[in-house]
């Protein structure tokens, strides 16, 4: 019997969709560079369901049924051109080749244009969910032409997620605009997560509790608006006692944060787009920050303010109605991004659908996406989330107990640089008028850069090293 599809990269996260796709049901051939972690799959996994070991790539493309869908699962980068070199040329017309990994959505375009003229189909896929996921059900968020959807798409919709019966995967849009979409999902997970991190970080040093006592609020939390994975596995590892020196495991935990490179795309890609996500840049700065420990070190010593914890019992509901205030904030932005990459690739993503996708499997999924998804049903031209009913409302009722929140924060000097850069974009977006005129004035004050004005359409310039008056530029 031939396969349905084939998995070359068989590192974790290959060996578990590898093993999703046999639980159902599909015939699956694998392949390694290396075949001893073929052999270990099928020695510890083979009565999951159907898989056909091969060694060679030959023996790979030719035990696939066509058109073929053939799946790499390997580190993003040099190494997919690699096994795209590698199996390109044994392929046919109609083909498929699968990226699943965390590709630059610029690469997949690359990669994308290059093999169309071949005939094949190159589908960049984000999937998110990490190992979990990947074997008991991701998020899938398939790029590449349509025409490939309808022979792949069953499949992944088969192993995705499923929330209310909906699988969470569906076709995002041409070329890049998969791993265009995953990235930006990264990218709300980083400002997710850093959100997160601030909450715990003011309950602990404004409000003074324990991280077994913060776990104890994350729980409640998780029990209205704010349910999702992340709130969820953060009360977890704020309940976590260290076994080696019976301390909370967060206390023992060097604070230096990593990443490997996706919020930090998002950032630099909604740079090139034009696109404000100050909320998700604050999430990868912090990061960064978090990992400078020689500017730490050098300005450890600097005077704080002299006040201490002093938050009440009433400070948890307002750091709670901050985070959903920053949350709206944080995705707005990540969706202004995925709407900008749209229009400018020409991919037509359907913004609700991706909230839907996201529901279940992925690391952002959060029972709030389904307003995300009620939002653009609503009003599929949105310009922007704030305004939508649901979120205009959440972020009204939140206001006071935010900026509560960000000015304890100034006054306590914890940093919130997540907190107050969201309620800075909201105040922002909704000011009558920005301070932007006298920025204006200044650019045509030393450099002549000409500005407009309100009343009549134009550019302007002032004369300002002469008489100071006006001339049309
Ligand atoms: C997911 C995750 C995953 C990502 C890690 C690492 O959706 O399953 O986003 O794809 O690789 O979260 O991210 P950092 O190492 O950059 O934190």
């Amino acid at each position: 019997d031939k396969a349905q599809i084939g998995v070359t990269g068989l590192a974790v996260m290959g060996r578990n969709l590898a093993r999703n796709f046999a639980r159902h049901g599909h015939t699956v051939a694998l392949h390694n560079r290396t075949t001893a972690k073929t052999k270990a799959l099928v020695e510890e996994f083979g009565d999951e369901g159907a898989f056909v070991a091969t060694e060679t790539a030959a023996e790979f493309v030719a035990a696939l049924e066509r058109p073929r869908r053939l799946m790499i699962m390997v580190k993003a980068g040099p190494a997919t051109d690699a096994v795209i070199a590698e199996f390109a040329p044994l392929l046919e017309p109609g083909d498929m080749i699968i990226d699943g990994g965390n590709a630059h959505f610029a690469d997949t375009r690359r990669r994308e244009k290059a093999l169309r003229e071949q005939g094949i189909h190159f589908v960049g896929t984000g999937v998110s969910g990490g190992e979990e996921g990947a074997l008991n059900g991701p998020s899938i968020m398939p790029g590449g032409s349509a025409e490939s959807y309808e022979s792949l798409g069953p499949l992944l919709e088969d192993i995705a997620a499923k929330v209310d019966g909906v699988p969470c995967a569906t076709h995002v849009g041409p070329d890049g605009a998969g791993h265009f979409v995953k990235m930006v999902h990264n990218g709300i997970e980083y400002a997710d997560m850093q959100l997160i991190a601030e909450s715990y970080d003011l309950l602990r040093g404004a409000a003074g509790l324990e991280p077994a006592e913060i776990a104890e609020v994350f729980r409640t939390w998780n029990t209205g608006r704010l349910e999702s994975y992340l709130i969820e596995i953060t009360a977890e590892v704020l309940a976590h006692t260290d076994a080696a020196t019976g301390r909370p495991f967060v206390d023992v935990v060097l604070d230096q944060a990593e990443q490997k490179g996706t919020g930090r795309w998002t950032v630099q890609t909604a740079l090139d787009l034009g696109v404000p996500v100050g909320g998700i840049a604050e999430a990868v700065f912090a990061r960064s920050v978090s990992g400078h420990a020689d500017l730490r070190k050098a300005a450890h010593g600097l005077p704080g303010p002299a006040r201490r914890a002093t938050e009440g019992s009433g400070f948890a509901d307002q750091v709670e109605r901050a985070l959903y205030a920053s949350k709206i904030i944080a995705y707005a932005q990540g969706f202004h991004e995925i709407a900008a990459g749209s229009a400018e690739y020409g991919w037509d993503v359907d913004l609700g659908a991706m909230a839907t996708i996201w529901r279940g499997g992925c690391i952002i999924r959060a029972r709030f996406l389904n307003r995300i998804t009620d939002a653009y049903r609503a009003d599929p031209a949105m310009a922007t989330l704030l305004t939508d009913d649901h979120f205009a409302q959440a972020l009204g009722d939140a206001q006071d107990a935010w900026r509560e929140v960000v000015a304890t924060a100034a006054r306590l000097g914890v940093p919130t640089p997540g907190f107050s850069s969201a309620l800075a974009y909201y105040d922002s977006l909704r000011a009558d008028r920005l301070p932007a005129a006298l920025t204006q004035g200044q650019r045509d004050f030393f450099g002549a850069h000409t500005y407009r004005r309100t009343d009549r359409d134009g550019a302007f310039h002032t004369l300002w090293a002469g008489d100071r008056t006006e001339a049309d530029a």
